[in-house]
């Protein structure tokens, strides 16, 4: 009887919920003192003075950190790199504190650093700095006149320009047309915990407990900003509360709670503020995009073309992938996208869920649902004749699809066939009501390095796992512990999974969905190189039941190994350990995973539904129900899959309706950096969810079939809502969120 799939409940849940679980801003020192980050006020300039006298002297502070003293970090940082590869990931690559200039506003500038919180806040409002203003371009807008074509986005790892077929020629041929330019607010992290640091010398040795969704990525990004060996940094993050790309890659506060620790000689506590998470840990981009879809009086698509326009730092060329979507999503013999980009006085935007797909999708999806209307096509069936049964990209079959019955399974669990698709035609009393639906779209990220795991099995059954992959609220723990129960065929209360511990064996950051894919890979390996060690010692030993069986003929259950279908040929693993006095035994195990596929795409595929109530006079829109089909390949746990599903909807209703930080284009600063004034949904916005997995086997993506579902839910979500806005309200929005100003 296998654990994997069960809607096991979290292992974790009771440190959580009782306040057990400790996380990296609640670690207890001796001698532990706290650092407080000046952000710069200005968004661009040059600092003309520095007075830290009073804030010296004030009481209970240890030291106060600028430009001045420091003192470097090493020159040869780390390149931007995706964290999802493996390495050090610099979420920038700039690092503050080394010269006096300015790049945007929230730039540290300074560290406070006192024996308590309060003491170093205070101190922090009295140290005076004095900036020599220049001018800023912080928006679109103000710097559309300077837009260049980027060569590479996304930490390089995309072209800024892809082009296939001809374009114009495909507009040519086409019967129908939509183009449009849409817009996109900028977006900021949020999770319940606030990125912290906490860190301790002891000699050389450098500990940091983070926030962070890659232990072995800060520390081998630390490591190269202090200059010192990775082999003398250790990262602990025992418990994450909730990232989703926010800590994907490394900021720059690690390394200078790190550089105050040693400055004062005394373990340093550094957590972000909830303002400071709007200008520390990157965000999703304010974006323009032009989208241009040719097709057929059938409806097959002839052209499309998608631009995207937002702005990047003065040191990275960052965009998240929003225009690979529409590569890959339907069958189009034409296609050209361009990235252009604005150098502006921003920090470097980043890794936010569903980067790029989430945004691309919404512009994709308004668009095609648009095209439906124009040809007088259902919007699935519009779908159904652009189905791209191959990577239109490649030419290459998918490892695994299952869109179509995605369409199938949400269409009939929603309603969607007996819809009257005229807009303006259901009403309840004063309410509009409407219904959408969109594709849903996420690729599938391979990863470069090795995933390891270690398994120790004691005498008395139960067994001790281990890897230092972070658990950030993923239910990621978990699942790795119904892997390793169900490789080592012993019972789920048998393991006990330590992780987020670089000391553990190495394992990627889990990032763009594909953590629990491949680090499953590892634990696996782990787990049944333990089983594979212990049923060969038994086979080996006279004294077992088991002396000189086949080794594939033997099962384990619940710890005990038998020869199949001979359940008296048996004997536990205690009992063989027992007798040939092993206290334990251990197995690693590493995955080594193969060069990207060159015959296979691979993508995760979904199709959602919503249905929408506007009041035309107050000009509210309240999503009323929500449905998803997904085909996220082998699900580990029914109810981990559900939660982030459930989520990534969830917060495709936020970015379609509510989160927009507003850029104050005098100031250069964001204008509403607080949960007060940055609104997400509270579960009085939160409709009812359906969530159906439909069910493909995926032997391609990694050893255990797992696609990922971190990201997929919220990718089309938005577009769904927007689609169901149009059909109850026959007005079409170019813009997310879709506010209140905009349906009146
Ligand atoms: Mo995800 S936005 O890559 O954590």
């Amino acid at each position: 009887m296998t654990t994997i799939g069960q809607p096991v409940e979290r292992v974790d849940g009771r440190h959580k919920v009782t306040g057990s679980a400790r996380y990296s801003a609640e670690i207890m020192l001796p001698g532990l003192v706290h650092a407080v980050l000046i952000g710069a006020d200005v968004p661009s300039g040059r600092i003309t003075g520095i007075d830290t006298g009073e804030a010296e002297r004030a009481e209970g502070v240890l030291a106060v950190l600028t430009h001045q003293n420091l003192g470097p970090v090493a020159k040869d940082q780390p390149e931007l790199f995706p964290s999802l590869g493996g390495g050090a990931a610099p979420a920038q690559s700039f690092f503050p504190m080394q010269d006096d200039v300015v790049h945007y506003a929230g730039q540290h500038v300074a560290i406070v650093v006192a024996d308590t919180l309060e003491a170093a806040e205070q101190a922090a409002k009295l140290v005076r700095i004095t900036y020599a203003r220049t001018p800023a371009i912080t928006t679109i807008e103000q710097g559309r006149g300077q837009m260049f074509e980027a060569e590479r986005v996304f930490a390089g790892m995309i072209s800024g320009h892809s082009t296939r077929g001809n374009v114009e020629a495909g507009l040519n041929e086409a019967e129908a047309q939509v183009a449009a330019t849409y817009h996109c607010a900028a977006n900021h992290h949020n999770p319940i915990e606030t990125s912290a640091t906490t860190a301790v010398w002891e000699g050389d040795l450098l500990t940091l407990w983070d926030g962070t969704q890659g232990p072995n990525a800060t520390q081998l990004t630390v490591a190269a900003q202090l200059g010192i060996p990775a082999s003398q940094v250790r990262v602990v993050a025992e418990y994450v509360g909730g990232s989703f790309g926010s800590k994907a890659m490394i900021w720059d506060h690690p390394a200078l709670a790190a550089l105050a620790a040693r400055h004062v000689g005394r373990p340093v506590r550094l957590a972000l503020s909830r303002e400071q998470m709007f200008d520390s840990v990157g965000h999703r981009e304010e974006q323009e995009q032009h989208l241009v879809l040719g097709a057929r009086s059938d409806g097959r698509l002839t052209a499309i073309r998608h631009y995207k326009l937002s702005p990047t730092s003065h040191f990275d060329d960052w965009a998240g992938p929003a225009l690979g979507c529409s590569a890959s999503v339907y069958a189009c013999p034409n296609y050209e996208s361009v990235y252009r980009l604005i150098k502006a006085n921003t920090i470097t935007p980043s890794f936010i869920r569903a980067p790029g797909e989430a945004e691309g999708m919404f512009v994709l999806e308004t668009a095609m649902d648009e095209l439906a209307y124009q040809l007088g096509m259902d919007p699935i069936q519009l779908r159904l004749v652009n189905h791209a049964d191959l990577d239109p990209e490649t030419r290459n079959p998918w490892s695994s699809k299952g869109l179509k019955k995605c369409y199938a399974r949400g269409a009939e669990l929603f309603g969607w066939d007996d819809r009257d698709p005229r807009p303006r035609m259901r009403r309840e009393g004063n309410l509009l009501i409407g219904t959408g639906m969109a594709t849903s779209f996420y690729p599938v990220y391979p990863v470069f390095t090795p995933q390891r795991a270690r398994a120790r099995l004691y005498d008395d059954g139960r067994a001790v796992v281990q890897a230092s992959f972070a658990e950030f609220g993923t239910g990621i723990r978990t699942a790795m512990t119904q892997v390793a129960a169900d490789a080592l065929g012993v019972g789920l209360d048998a393991i006990r999974f330590e992780c987020g511990d670089t000391a553990l064996p190495n394992t990627v950051a889990a990032v763009g969905s594909a953590g629990t894919g491949v680090i499953s890979a590892g634990v696996h390996a782990a787990a049944t190189a333990l089983r594979e060690q212990l049923v060969a010692r038994a086979i080996a030993d006279v004294k077992s039941p088991l002396h000189g069986a086949d080794p594939g003929q033997v099962d384990v259950a619940n710890g005990r190994m038998a020869v199949r279908g001979h359940p008296e040929r048996g004997e536990s693993y205690a009992e063989l350990m027992r007798r040939n006095h092993l206290t334990d035994a251990e197995a690693i195990g590493s995955w080594d995973p193969p060069p990207p596929s060159e015959k296979y795409a691979s993508a995760t595929f979904g199709a959602q539904f919503a249905e929408v109530a506007v009041d035309q006079d107050l000009g509210t829109v309240r999503v009323r129900r929500m449905t998803g089909a997904f085909a996220p390949g082998r699900v580990l746990n029914k109810r981990a899959v559900h939660s982030q599903l459930m989520g990534g909807m969830l917060w495709g209703l936020s970015h379609a309706l509510l989160e927009a930080t507003h850029m104050d284009p005098v100031q250069g600063r964001w204008a509403n950096a607080s949960l007060g004034d940055y609104l997400v949904p509270v579960n009085a916005d939160a409709p009812d969810v359906q969530i159906e997995i439909v069910e493909v086997e995926d032997t391609v993506v990694n050893p255990l079939g797992v696609k990922g579902v971190g990201e997929i839910g919220m990718v089309g979500s938005g577009a769904a809502i927007a689609n169901a806005i149009f059909h109850a309200t026959g007005r079409r929005h170019h813009k997310i969120p879709i506010t209140v100003e905009d349906v009146l």
